[in-house]
């Protein structure tokens, strides 16, 4: 099976890369001169030199399988999710000399907002400008599945585990750390909110088995566990083997608090108006649709997952 990976030098792509690394598989990387190869270097994959943004750059034979991760996932404005999502993801199609499957890998946020159950049926309304690029690709993928192009979407919500080092505003090492620091805190009722969340060796299960599978312009949802703010908090608490504390917080300090951040630190505040914002908004999908059409079994459960994530971070020395 001949491959190629887009953003296998992101968290989610390595991971894929480990993964797919089997004899039957001959796989291509997507990279950019400035990205960092040393994960890659390990592997036996064949790296080839290309920017998304810049079409010219772009010199890529034909696959069985395309997998599509690289995005812009941290930028500012919607001019640069755009131009990386959307238009990037048009170039990497036109450069192709021919595919049998191309997996786009979108993202929750693509749907955006909404207090009830998520499925694929339900109407997109995305709030973000990372959400919109996302929808928008989705659906020129779609218009191009109904031609023919044989490409299946997946929307992971939030995705953790091994090799997950990029600043984002809710990852699961903030929480980690709040925890085994004893430092845990909850806003109004943000230790009750759901959300979707997938760990990464279940999604790239999943993300095989949508090249393997023979549907196409289809959409799945895939997210492993919904567990509340205050259940994650416990798990993590559990495994460390210590005493779960928790202090509740006035929203309103915490809001002054992270606009003050904010002025400071600009994008790299840890704490944001965004992240509060997300800590009381309940988000959760429903992925019967790739367990039933994609054959999906999630085979990592919660707890294991986290243990391998912490076990992750404290090998990699980012958590002592
Ligand atoms: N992480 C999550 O929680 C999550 C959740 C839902 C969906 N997703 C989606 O999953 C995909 C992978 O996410 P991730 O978390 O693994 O992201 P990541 O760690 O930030 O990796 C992004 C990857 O895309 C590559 N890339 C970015 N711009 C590019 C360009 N112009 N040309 C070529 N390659 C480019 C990066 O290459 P460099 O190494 O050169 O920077 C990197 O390999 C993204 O499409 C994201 O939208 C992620």
């Amino acid at each position: 099976m001949k491959i190629l990976v887009t953003g296998a030098t992101g968290f989610i792509g390595k991971n894929l890369v480990e993964f797919l690394s089997k004899p039957e598989n001959e796989i291509d990387c997507l990279i950019r001169k400035t990205s960092d190869t040393s994960f890659l270097k390990k592997h036996k994959v064949k790296l080839i030199k290309g920017d998304l943004n810049d079409k010219n750059s772009l010199k890529l034979g034909r696959y069985n399988i395309v997998y599509h991760l690289a995005g812009a996932v941290g930028s500012k404005g919607y001019g640069h999710y755009d131009e990386t999502n959307f238009k990037g993801t048009i170039n990497l199609i036109e450069s192709l000399e021919g595919l049998d499957k191309f997996i786009y890998l979108s993202s929750g946020s693509a749907f955006g907002d909404s207090d009830k159950i998520i499925n694929e049926e339900m109407e997109s309304n995305p709030c973000s400008d990372y959400g919109k690029s996302k929808r928008n690709i989705e659906s020129h993928l779609l218009k191009m599945a109904e031609k023919g192009f044989p490409v299946i979407i997946l929307r992971p919500p939030i995705v953790y585990g091994e090799h997950d080092d990029v600043k984002r505003d809710l990852s699961m090492l903030k929480l980690i750390k709040l925890v085994t620091r004893g430092n845990y805190f909850t806003i109004k009722n943000s230790g009750e909110t759901r959300k979707s969340l997938c760990y990464v060796k279940n999604l790239v299960e999943a993300i095989e088995l949508a090249g393997k599978s023979e549907k196409k312009g289809e959409v799945y949802f895939i997210s492993d566990s919904s567990p509340s703010l205050d259940e994650l908090a416990k798990q993590i608490a559990e495994i460390e083997n210590i005493d779960l504390k928790k202090k509740n917080l006035s929203i309103e300090l915490l809001e002054n608090y992270a606009k003050l951040n904010e002025k400071i630190f600009g994008e790299s505040a840890d704490l944001n108006t965004r992240v509060i914002k997300g800590m009381l908004t309940t988000w959760i999908c429903d992925s019967s649709k790739a367990k039933k059409e994609l054959g999906w079994k999630p085979k990592h459960d919660l707890k294991k997952s986290l243990k391998n994530t912490i076990n992750w971070y404290k090998n990699a020395g980012i958590l002592k």
